[in-house]
């Protein structure tokens, strides 16, 4: 009997990673956001679209999308992911966009997580507008920020983008929220596109 081993990803190119990231968004797009009543891909879109209508740079609205495709750790190719280390879903993101995009998309990205632990630090009225599944990660992840954490948070050069990425995010979860479907984003991902 011959046994089929699953093929790791190969690594996208500069000219195929759009093509790439909507491969992940048409296969794993329907997978449930655990503990949220929309989609992985319903929640990244929406979070993109509450950054468009924010106003948002085009970096902003890309790292909006982009924000949780660390989640689809099997369709990262293996060299990006952390080898014996605990494989957080915000650094495998970021770690495998950055050799495609610029700092101004990926840190948010890596810092989403961050972010939360910085806002519920910071901001007295942010915790209690967290979904509950939020909440309850925010144990896991290490709970609001010290003072310290807040202190080095804050020379972070991508602060601001880092904490407004975070509020689309937390805003992408409305199982209600009309928006637009991945194809609209191709041409701002493909504009942003860096040679690394
Ligand atoms: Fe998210």
């Amino acid at each position: 009997m011959t046994v089929q081993l699953k093929e790791a990803p190969s690594l996208p190119t500069h000219n195929t990673i759009v093509d790439f990231i909507e491969g992940i968004f048409q296969r794993r797009g329907s997978d449930a956001y655990l503990g949220e009543s929309v989609t992985m891909a319903e929640h990244m879109l929406q979070a993109a679209w509450c950054a468009e209508q924010d106003g948002g740079t085009p970096e902003m609205i890309a790292a909006a999308l982009l924000h949780d495709l660390g989640h689809f750790t099997s369709e990262i190719p293996e060299d990006r992911l952390m080898k014996g280390t605990d494989n957080f879903h915000q650094e495998a993101g970021a770690r495998f966009l950055e050799r495609f995009f610029p700092d101004e998309v990926v840190e948010p990205i890596r810092q989403h997580v961050a972010a939360k632990r910085y806002l519920c630090a910071v901001d007295p009225d942010y915790f209690g507008k967290l979904s509950d599944a939020s909440v309850y990660t925010l144990e896991l992840q290490g709970g609001p920020m010290s003072a310290d954490e807040v202190a080095a948070f804050e020379r972070n050069p991508h602060l601001d983008s880092c904490i407004r990425v975070r509020l689309w995010d937390d805003q992408g979860k409305d199982p209600d929220m009309p928006h637009p479907g991945f194809k609209r984003y191709r041409p701002l991902l493909e504009s942003l596109i860096v040679a690394r």
